[in-house]
């Protein structure tokens, strides 16, 4: 396995992340794996024994993000790369506006990312090409009704790694931007709208894994839905206001009658 590159990845434990952890360990990476459950992690690890190596936490806890950081450094001593994946969804009842949860997104997809990128930073100095990913999304591209801690926390993610970008350029360490649109994962399972051009998590990993291969500063897809969203977030905003309001009428309407059932 000497040679293979050597990636942190979070989130490896369902959706997109655990569908990238197979893709990535069949192309011959060495894996660290990370999320909470411990199970699905141990499950790669079986399978990928010389490949695998599982350091579950919660990315959310500071003091557990640096342990993480520490094992690996002990067990590997560097990381090539580092892929930010592992984040959650919430979505605002403006009726109810809660503070509470807003916190609870930014800490699980925005300040969770920056433990794990203080953690990575030192281990990639030492690796080879080293190359710096992290998950946001598209809602990153036109606001959305009910999306506003979850754009908020992503947008906030998409700053924070476009701006280091430019600080670690002279470093030569790479820094890529993944945008998905909708993926078919347990996390959009729970959604009670309808998902345009959704794929599955396998194609989204298959795609992100070719494309990180030329180290992009963007991946977003699916192409004409990323196209879609730009062109709208384009409009005049009285025009952006009254798709907002077609949209979050027609998601109460799908609610309603999925409660009316
Ligand atoms: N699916 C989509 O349509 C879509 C679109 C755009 C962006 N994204 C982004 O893609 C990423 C993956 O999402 P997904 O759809 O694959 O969702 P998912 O199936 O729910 O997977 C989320 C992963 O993140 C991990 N995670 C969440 N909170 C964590 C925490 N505090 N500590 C450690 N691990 C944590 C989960 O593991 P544990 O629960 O085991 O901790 C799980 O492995 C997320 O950042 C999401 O925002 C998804």
């Amino acid at each position: 396995m000497s040679g293979a590159r050597r990636i942190w990845l979070t989130g490896a434990s369902s959706g997109i992340g655990a569908a990238l952890a197979e893709q990535l360990l069949a192309d011959g990476m060495r894996l660290v794996l990370s999320a909470r459950r411990v199970e699905p992690l141990q499950a790669l690890a079986a399978r990928y024994p010389e490949q695998v190596l599982v350091l579950a936490g919660d990315l959310s806890d500071p003091a557990q993000v640096r342990e993480i950081g520490e094992q690996i450094g002990q067990q590997w001593g560097a990381l090539d790369g580092a892929i930010l994946n592992a984040g959650t969804c919430e979505y605002i009842d403006a009726q109810h506006f809660e503070a509470a949860m807003v916190e609870r997104v930014l800490r699980a997809n925005l300040l969770s990312a920056a433990y794990c990128i203080e953690a990575a930073l030192p281990l990639l100095r030492t690796g080879e090409k080293p190359h710096l990913v992290g998950v946001a999304s598209s809602v990153t591209f036109l606001p959305l009704p009910r999306a506003e801690a979850y754009g908020a926390s992503k947008a906030g993610l998409r700053y924070l790694l476009q701006a280091l970008r430019i600080d670690l350029a002279a470093e030569g360490i790479d820094v890529t931007v993944v945008s998905p649109g909708f993926v078919d994962t347990p996390l959009t399972q729970q959604n009670d709208f309808a998902m345009p051009m959704s794929w599955s998590a396998e194609k989204a990993a298959r795609h992100i894994a070719k494309r990180l291969e030329k180290r992009p500063s963007e991946i977003a897809f699916p192409g004409p839905f990323i196209s879609i969203l730009k062109l709208l977030a384009s409009l005049p905003m009285h025009l952006q206001l009254a798709l907002g309001k077609r949209i979050a009428r027609s998601e109460q309407n799908t609610t309603d009658s999925k409660d009316a059932r």
